[in-house]
């Protein structure tokens, strides 16, 4: 019989999993799907199968990744959820109680230890026509698009063992970059760098060493450039070894941002230097127009101290140092210093920024997040934000007191659009029904509120990210 769930934060109301894979035909719809808007929005996040080994080792990220697909056609929306039936997730299941914890799944059961421990809890992407679910420390585990059936991990030919849940897809070749941390040992410093051609095969896969071992969560790619932030949430064997955290913010360590020339060999690697921060997700980057490649300009969600973790002797972070707002980050790669500068670009609290993805790695015009514009709002946001950083123009969509919205996916209205014209779909949390919505809202004016709302009649708990698959 499963353990009833401890109580912490992580298992506290939408953080709670739920136990239950279900689909619906034809979700009751308020409002009107726009004509054209036909294809699939995928969303994974943590969902733990059962009551963690150890509650004080547990962690938000580390629950079994379980993806909720809206299926849209004519107007209408299906809806499936599935757990990601990985290896231990198979595992735990056939044992009927949990088989490992804590951050690099440790195995209660000295016997397990070879087993893979892979979450795929953290994001799914679209690509070479498969649809894979990702978690930074294993490879992608791809998932049948419409039954979301678990069909493996992947390797491409290649892959290493791990693999970023943030993988960039170049708008124009098609070609997906990625890259890993924490290789050739645990909580170590090594990297990878490569490309995944759009038929899915490795064109490249370069390792090097990051300055000092880090969490490593997004990277950034220009059309010529990629960018790898190295920030002080620092890894370490030997600190976790001695009953201490295996992730720490350590401040002292500072900033560091490798940037390579995308064609140029992995050892020309240049590193960059700026005070400490944290950044989970970066928005964009692009090579500044008519600085001839020399000035990268790259929009981050920064925030003064790594959110979610302790400091390298226990003691717990400062919540509100925590806090990510809109960054805008400037490289010159013809100046004398190593030195990259962080201006402010917005006073919202956010996280989960997106962007109109044509225009990946290009100046983009308009980005979009999710925010949180109430004191005392804890973690949950409650506004997805369509912002012209250029300019400073935003405009909110706000849900009510309690509610929370997930990050804004972005849908072009065609491919020919302008940039920006499409729609933004979330699912949004509503507290005081217990359950949640798809929202989808024109992405131009997400103030005007919802055009359609499809009800769901039950929780899709916290999770991070997700992605749209047009049919
Ligand atoms: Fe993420």
């Amino acid at each position: 019989m499963a353990q009833p769930y401890p109580d912490s934060p992580f298992f506290r109301g939408n953080y709670a999993p739920i136990a239950i894979e279900a689909e619906a035909h034809d979700l009751p719809v308020r409002g009107t799907i726009p004509d054209g808007l036909c294809g699939s929005l995928y969303r994974n996040g943590p969902n733990p199968q059962f009551a963690p080994l150890d509650p004080k080792a547990h962690h938000w990220f580390l629950g079994d990744g379980m993806v909720h697909a809206f299926h849209l056609a004519e107007g209408r929306v299906a809806y499936r959820n599935r757990w990601v039936r990985t290896p231990r997730w198979q595992a735990e299941r056939e044992a009927g109680r949990p088989l490992f914890g804590g951050f690099g799944g440790r195995p209660a059961d000295p016997a397990l230890a070879q087993m893979d421990a892979g979450l795929a809890n953290t994001s799914v992407v679209w690509h070479g026509g498969q649809l894979l679910a990702l978690e930074e420390a294993h490879r992608p585990f791809a998932l049948d698009p419409l039954t979301l059936e678990s069909l493996g991990y992947r390797d491409f030919g290649g892959l290493p063992p791990r693999f970023t849940a943030h993988p960039k897809q170049d708008p124009r070749s098609g070609e997906m970059l990625f890259f890993a941390y924490g290789l050739g040992g645990p909580l170590g410093p090594g990297m990878a760098y490569g490309t995944v051609d759009a038929a899915g095969r490795l064109t490249r896969c370069d390792r090097f060493e990051a300055p000092y071992a880090a969490m490593v969560h997004d990277f950034v790619a220009t059309d010529r450039h990629v960018l790898f932030p190295v920030l002080p949430l620092t890894a370490s064997l030997t600190r976790a070894q001695r009953g201490g955290p295996a992730f720490a913010w350590e401040p002292e360590k500072g900033s560091r941002i490798g940037i390579l020339k995308r064609d140029a060999p992995i050892d020309t690697m240049r590193w960059f230097e700026g005070d400490p921060c944290y950044v989970f997700h970066v928005l964009n980057a692009w090579d500044a127009p008519g600085s001839g490649g020399d000035v990268i300009l790259a929009d981050v969600m920064q925030s003064p101290a790594a959110p979610l973790f302790p400091r390298a002797d226990g003691r717990p972070g400062d919540p509100d140092a925590g806090t990510a707002r809109l960054h805008r980050w400037r490289f010159d790669l013809a100046a004398a210093t190593n030195r990259f500068t962080s201006t402010p670009l917005d006073d919202l609290a956010g996280e989960f920024p997106r962007l109109d993805e044509r225009y990946a790695g290009l100046p983009n015009r308009i980005g979009f997040f999710a925010a949180s514009t109430r004191r005392n709002a804890g973690d949950a946001f409650d506004s997805i934000v369509r912002i012209e950083p250029g300019t400073g123009a935003r405009s909110l969509f706000t849900v009510p007191q309690g509610d929370a919205v997930s990050e804004p996916v972005f849908v072009p209205r065609d491919a020919a659009a302008p940039e920006g014209e499409g729609w933004l779909l979330a699912v949004v949390f509503r507290a005081a029904e217990n359950r949640t919505d798809l929202v989808v809202l024109d992405a131009a004016a997400p103030e005007a509120g919802p055009v359609a709302t499809a009800m769901l009649p039950h929780r899709v708990p916290y999770g991070f990210h997700g992605c749209w698959r047009p049919d």
